[in-house]
């Protein structure tokens, strides 16, 4: 495991440009992502692209700790990208985030 001090933070944005539930697209190098609030006040990040399909998951419905892909409908779970209901099968990429004070920052996770 990857020590919080070793990893390459990336400041995203104010914790109040962030939808109080809800996501935000946003481009981090050449990845594009979703930040996501959800009711808790967590914040979370993913790879805004749907496993199934070229759509942005940013425009889906968030509830409780997930995102609903806004075109068929897999909701995937925000902590680990699995996707909890068809017809996406692959998980999408999750991200680390931190926030500090006000800032949001993330942790791109490299792509095996
Ligand atoms: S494009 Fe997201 S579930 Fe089909």
């Amino acid at each position: 495991m990857t020590a919080e001090t070793d990893l390459d933070w990336i400041r995203v944005c104010r914790l109040d440009e962030l939808p109080t539930v809800g996501a935000a697209r946003a481009q981090l190098d050449d990845r594009i992502v979703s930040i996501v609030r959800v009711e808790d006040g967590s914040v979370h990040c993913i790879d805004d692209e749907c496993t199934h399909g070229k759509v942005s998951l940013s425009e889906g419905e968030v509830s409780a700790c997930t995102i609903e892909c806004w075109l068929h409908g897999s909701r995937f779970d925000l902590r680990t990208g699995e996707p909890l209901s068809p017809p996406a099968t692959v998980p999408v990429v999750v991200h680390t985030v931190k926030i500090e004070g006000d800032d949001v920052f993330v942790a791109l996770t490299e792509e095996n």
